[in-house]
């Protein structure tokens, strides 16, 4: 499904052929096995005018919180209750696979944990969890810090150059192909020690990773999958130039576990099970999987597995960080309290494992730039049996029974701007988190109660009850969800730390796109003034 917003002067003729066509699949399908299940009868130039989930929340408030979108070949049953959410992340989670995620991300991420079928990842999500113990984190903070702080040097350094030959006080830089690289150096050092300098520089392999990524995501919004016949992945120029650079990424990952196999050292292993881990050279989860492991680990699996953490944990950081500039630029206010956060904690000083847990006001940021752009905007499944779906907060308190290969849309946009759970949804209020807020009304959905989760860093499914996913929910919940929080709360903190930020042009300007995560059609341009300290 081509999710990207595309120009609104698309030919009429084809408009009203594919509008057309999607009538009439939606009048056959109507009577198909999802019974009574009201029908979202959109046409399909709504996906061509804008990013699909804004089109799938319009249906949600007309339709309800359990449609069926009926469109091309299929009809996706689309959920925003937290009820019917939790049922099929977590109390019957074992009922579903990733479908149509699967089918895309397999090719890239082989059997990595997020395209897994349940018996790969059964054993891998046992293997890999552990590897995000506090101890690693408390490491991974000093390589947040030591990236970030390249990045705020670079920017520091432009400035001054505009100063010296400009005169001026401000740059303007795209701050989300910023974020991009920086958030790839990070997940690179941090996942297997490869420092991919890419704030600094340019080389084959960050070309390969971004070739990939727009592979991802060109594959993750085209209706048809071309690439699946024969002989396209040698006749079409970009499947050609895909498999191109997944070589070279793959031949780079090769390279990195060859190396950590045969460098496994025993006293290494010791510190490891000692949990002396800031004393470790290289604290990267390839070096804990090898390690701990031994020599057992299966090569191909492993590349599966750096790779899929490779993806999931670059792009999406970086669209964290993007978007809380955007909204930071246009509540100054908030960026106020939070450089005043930023002066009482660290005030010139660098983020310690400890102190980043003092930031709470940037977390809360973090958190809640996660409900207004959440990455990513649908979770995907595919139920492997039938299923009955738990009656919905609005009252449909039969629910639906699904046949097996129903696909569903778990529609996190909707959940998290739901005029239901939440007071001006739409609105950017980072403190919204600090008020306690009980259910009375909704059977079936706890309301909001920090109790449940005790000591939780971040405000989470478990506290919401499903209603707030920021990092999903259930068993196949993000394995990185405490990395990429303090990742982003240490970019954040060090870049309000000197500087302040406005936005180049009007915010209307920034075009939204998506693709797997929610990013700008042109970049985030950003002016950039030091603080007077
Ligand atoms: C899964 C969000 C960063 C690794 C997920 C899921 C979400 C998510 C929503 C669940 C997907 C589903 O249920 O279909 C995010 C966001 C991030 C982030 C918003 C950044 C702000 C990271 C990082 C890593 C990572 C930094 C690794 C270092 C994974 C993996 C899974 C996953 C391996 C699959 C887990 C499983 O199926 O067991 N992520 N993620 N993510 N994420 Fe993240």
């Amino acid at each position: 499904i081509r999710c990207q917003s595309t120009s609104t002067d698309e030919p009429k003729t084809r408009r009203n052929l594919l509008d057309n066509a999607s009538n009439l699949l939606t009048n056959l399908l109507s009577g198909g096995s999802l019974g009574s299940m009201p029908i979202a009868e959109g046409a399909v130039s709504d996906l061509f005018d804008r990013p699909l989930f804004f089109s799938l929340y319009d249906w949600f408030i007309e339709h309800g919180s359990v449609y069926k979108l009926a469109f091309g070949p299929k009809a996706f049953v689309v959920v925003s209750d937290p009820i019917v959410a939790r049922h099929v992340l977590r109390e019957n989670a074992f009922c579903y696979d990733k479908g149509v995620l699967a089918d895309i991300l397999e090719p890239i991420m082989g059997k990595g944990l997020i395209p897994a079928d349940l018996d790969t990842w059964k054993q891998r999500r046992r293997v890999i969890a552990p590897g995000f113990h506090a101890l690693y984190l408390e490491a991974m903070v000093k390589i947040f810090t030591d990236c970030s702080e390249k990045t705020i040097l670079k920017f520091e350094k432009l400035l001054q150059e505009e100063t010296l030959n400009r005169g001026r006080k401000t740059i303007e830089l795209d701050l989300e192909a910023e974020f991009s690289s920086l958030a790839l150096d990070i997940i690179g050092l941090g996942v297997f020690n490869y420092d991919f300098g890419s704030v600094t520089k340019e080389s084959p392999v960050i070309k390969a990773v971004y070739g990939t990524l727009f592979e991802a995501e060109h594959r993750s919004t085209f209706y048809i999958p071309y690439w699946k016949v024969p002989l396209a992945r040698w006749i079409v120029p970009r499947q050609r130039k895909f498999r191109t650079d997944l070589k070279v990424i793959n031949d780079c990952l090769d390279g990195l576990i060859r190396n950590a196999k045969e460098t496994r050292q025993e006293t290494d292993v010791e510190k490891l099970q000692q949990r002396d881990y800031l004393n470790l050279k290289d604290a990267s989860l390839l070096r804990f999987l090898v390690d701990m492991r031994g020599a057992d680990v299966d090569d191909r699996q492993l590349r599966d597995d750096l790779m899929t953490m490779l993806i999931a944990g670059h792009e999406t950081t970086a669209a964290v960080l993007t978007w809380a500039v955007f909204l930071l630029a246009q509540n100054p206010s908030k960026m106020k309290k939070a450089q005043a956060e930023i002066d009482s904690v660290l005030g010139q000083g660098r983020p310690t494992f400890e102190l980043v847990k003092k930031l709470e006001y940037i977390r809360l940021i973090v958190v809640e730039v996660l409900r207004l752009y959440p990455q990513p905007p649908l979770l995907i499944r595919r139920s492997l049996r039938s299923d009955v779906l738990p009656g919905g907060y609005r009252g449909d308190k039969d629910g639906y029974k699904i046949p097996a290969g129903t696909d569903i849309f778990l529609s996190v946009y909707n959940l998290h701007r739901s005029p239901y759970f939440w007071d001006r949804p739409n609105e950017f209020e980072p403190e919204r988190f600090l008020v306690q807020k009980k259910n009375e009304d909704i059977e079936g959905w706890a309301g909001f109660d920090p109790s449940r989760s005790p000591g939780a860093l971040y405000p989470n499914e478990i506290i919401a009850d499903f209603a707030f996913l920021p990092f999903g929910g259930g068993p196949r919940k993000c394995v990185g969800d405490q990395f990429a929080l303090m990742e982003s709360t240490v970019a954040l903190a060090l870049l309000l730390q000197k500087f302040d930020v406005e936005l180049k042009g009007s915010p209307e300007s920034v075009e939204l796109v998506t693709g797997a995560t929610m990013h700008t059609k042109n970049g985030m341009w950003c002016k950039l003034k030091k603080r007077l300290t």
